[in-house]
């Protein structure tokens, strides 16, 4: 077909959508062309039954791998519009993509797909300096480009009131041994092409943290190493909690998480309260706001750090047998 994408195009894209984040850097995705579309397909041989069991995490990170391709297809002046969720019968395909008209890409794409390779999860503690309200604003603006929104929880005590939300979600989470063995198992200490490398994994949580952290088994804090005292905490939702809202509200994150780097902000994600059914309920009647909380992130001006590994494109992408 030669109004479709090509092999190239698709593996091009696929090179950036493998940076996007996943739960314990699973990198649940798969890419293929078919019919001269690129279709996001949840690969299901990376799910995390434990952390992960109705999938909600895998088609988040989807969603997040899917505003890389959209981007990098936009970038090469050769936009795509979208459908998610294209067939009812193969609920594993997140997303189709097909050419649009041609275009130059705006300043605006360039700028986010530069951040692409420089995001990454910054977990450490960030310098106390507040986010200023230009960029509060734009984190704001980009949920809103996507279809979601965003609330910034403001103040001491808005934060620690989620702080215990968090806090109860991270211990009920704690309980489960299947759990704990789950994230255990995609620690890494040697080099490898996923899971969480131990030294990416941030400070070990002390009992004065107002945020709980996952425990990726990183090193103990120096005395007086703490978390920055008010740290900006952001809230993602989406209007509903389809399948579909949830590849919405990958791209959101993504959008937002590129946002942040490009305005020279770092973030980490926090999903415990997510994950923990009455702790988002519980988040969602504090916030007020209709519809679903989606994700937590936590944002400010980070240390230097580096981005995590990713497999390589080929294990990813399939393409079509030729005859
Ligand atoms: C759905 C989802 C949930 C996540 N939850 C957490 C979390 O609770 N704690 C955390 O430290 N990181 C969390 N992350 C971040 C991933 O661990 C991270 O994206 C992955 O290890 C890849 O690293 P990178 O973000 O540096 O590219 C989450 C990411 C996604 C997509």
């Amino acid at each position: 077909m030669d109004t479709g994408f090509t092999v190239e195009q698709m593996r091009a894209a696929a090179t950036d959508a493998v940076r996007a984040p996943s739960l314990h850097n699973v990198q649940p995705w798969r890419f293929r062309l078919r019919d001269g579309g690129i279709e996001v397909l949840v690969d299901q041989t990376r799910h995390l039954p434990a952390t992960d069991p109705s999938g909600w995490g895998a088609r988040i990170a989807c969603g997040a791998a899917l505003f890389n391709l959209r981007l990098a297809l936009a970038v090469a002046g050769t936009p795509a519009t979208v459908r998610l969720r294209p067939y009812p019968a193969e609920p594993d395909v997140v997303a189709r993509l097909l050419p649009d008209v041609p275009r130059r890409p705006t300043p605006a794409e360039q700028a986010l797909h530069a951040a692409i390779p420089r995001r990454f999860s910054n977990r450490a503690p960030f310098w106390p300096d507040p986010v200023p309200a230009d960029a509060r604003w734009r984190l704001g603006e980009a949920a809103r480009a996507e279809q979601c929104w965003l609330e910034l929880l403001i103040g001491v005590s808005a934060v620690a009131a989620f702080g215990e939300i968090a806090h109860s979600a991270h211990r009920v989470l704690e309980r489960d041994p299947a759990y704990r063995a789950e994230r255990d198992a995609w620690v890494r200490a040697e080099q490898s092409a996923d899971g969480i490398p131990a030294a990416s994994g941030g400070p070990q949580t002390e009992p004065q943290d107002v945020l709980p952290s996952r425990g990726f088994g990183g090193r103990n804090r120096a005395p007086g190493r703490d978390f920055e005292p008010e740290p900006l905490v952001a809230v993602l939702g989406s209007p509903g909690n389809t399948a579909v809202d949830q590849v919405v509200a990958g791209q959101a994150l993504q959008r937002i998480l590129l946002t942040a780097t490009d305005l020279g902000l770092s973030a980490s994600m926090l999903s415990q309260p997510i994950e923990v059914p009455s702790a988002r309920d519980q988040l969602r009647l504090s916030l007020g706001r209709f519809g679903t909380p989606q994700m937590v992130m936590r944002i400010g001006y980070g240390q230097p750090g580096w981005p995590t590994p990713r497999r390589a494109v080929d294990e990813v992408v399939d393409v079509p047998v030729q005859a």
